[in-house]
């Protein structure tokens, strides 16, 4: 039986009544994203003041116990040093207020010498989330001059026996502790090729990155945390963790940086096997039973207690900037899935339990981020890393609305 003209219009309409009321809520709510987000900008520039009051002199913000109210700071060596000035700068760029700027110049110059630091791989995190921001705000030959130094110190750490930059320092000479974290570092290196049109530092990457691809992630495409080289075969000896619950379990956060990092590696190689990898890696967060309806991971994939875990929204925050980086890459349906799931996390980012009321938290605008849980340090408490990819996520949102 045909169905009646009158019937089929009727249809056709309904169902065009419907497409465009979802189109306009997707838009509301978007449109409601941009509003928090310009409402987080404002708030994390107050929240900063806070920090920058209370800062020691000569020291940089690592944390700080909700429950005792102290707050505790590095020097400059230690690994999270550069997220306070690129945080300042973030927050700069988007209010304006000279104040921050003034104050990441300050520390800048105190983080300055750690160009010259030979025994830490995580001078991309120390030098470019900084440095790189300060020159890209700024251009200046100073800036470039400690970018390029800072790349030359990071590639002493590679060893063209194992393949990659080495993270740790171990007991056995003959280790070589590589985390996967370490794919943060390689940014740096990136970018002073393109500055300085020296391939040797992007070689180096490649290499890293080629190495950690083939023996730091399980089947499913989750990684180790360590692995343990023999510096003299090359060989893998041991997988292993570090920070998360178990060798076999997946911390979030190593997730989140492999995901960052591989990205990265596209971004500047256009080598489809490292988009493949970040999107491998995104399938394993997206699909996992256990991320949260909110999308702010456990601390880890398989810590013992879930539901009940501690959630680390430093994670939450590096993996929504990656995801929206990733989903430029990605012409398809799971691009607009990686944009939404990073929606998602800034969304609940920007609110309770996990963005902090103006004036509490020591001044951070995040709150329970887990550190190093197995040794019971920055466990539940505000990450200058989580306040930076948070910070980074909304610009970068921002930006793309655009
Ligand atoms: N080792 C860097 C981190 O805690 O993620």
């Amino acid at each position: 039986m045909k169905t009646p003209v009158f019937v089929t219009a009727i249809l056709l309409s309904v169902l065009s009544i419907s497409v465009c009321c979802q189109a306009q809520k997707r838009s509301a709510k978007r449109a409601g994203l941009s509003q928090i987000i310009q409402t987080d900008f404002v708030d994390g520039a107050k929240q900063y003041k806070v920090l920058k009051a209370n800062l020691p002199a000569d020291s940089f913000p690592k944390t700080f116990d909700p429950k005792t109210g102290k707050p505790e700071y590095s020097g400059s060596g230690w690994w999270c040093s550069g997220f306070y000035p690129g945080t300042l700068l973030y927050l700069y760029e988007q209010t304006h207020d000279k104040v921050l700027y003034n104050e990441a110049v300050r520390i800048l110059g105190i983080l300055q010498k750690e160009q010259y630091n030979k025994t830490t791989h995580d001078l991309g995190f120390m030098m470019y989330c900084s440095f790189g921001n300060a020159n890209r705000i700024q251009p200046k030959p100073e800036y470039r001059e400690i970018l390029l130094n800072s790349a030359k110190s990071l590639s002493t750490r590679f060893n063209a026996t194992v393949g990659c930059i080495k993270s740790w320092d171990s007991k056995d000479p003959s280790d070589y502790l590589v985390i996967i974290d370490n794919m943060m570092n390689l940014e740096l290196l990136f970018e002073t090729t393109k500055a300085t049109g020296d391939s040797s530092f992007y070689k180096i990457a490649v290499t890293h990155a080629n190495t950690t691809m083939k023996n730091h992630f399980r089947p499913n495409y989750s990684s180790f945390h360590v692995l343990n080289y023999d510096v003299n075969t090359g060989a893998v000896k041991e997988k292993k963790t570090a920070q998360g619950y178990a060798d076999g379990s997946a911390w979030a956060r190593g997730q989140a940086w492999g995901l960052y990092g591989y990205t990265v590696c596209y971004r500047y190689t256009k080598d489809v096997r490292y988009l493949q990898q970040a999107q491998h890696i995104a399938q394993f967060i997206l699909m996992n039973p256990n991320l949260p309806a909110d999308k702010i991971p456990y601390w880890d994939f398989n810590a013992p207690d879930i539901p009940n875990a501690l959630r680390d929204a430093s994670a939450a925050a590096i993996m929504a900037s990656a995801f929206l980086e990733l989903s430029k890459y990605t012409d398809s349906a799971a691009g607009r899935r990686y944009n939404e799931v990073a929606a998602t996390m800034i969304r609940n980012l920007s609110r309770e339990p996990y963005k902090a009321a103006i004036g509490t938290n020591g001044g951070f605008i995040l709150q329970h981020g887990v550190g190093h849980k197995p040794h019971g340090t920055e466990v539940d408490m505000p990450l200058t890393y989580g306040d930076y990819y948070f910070m980074e996520a909304c610009k970068r949102y921002k930006e793309m609305k655009k």
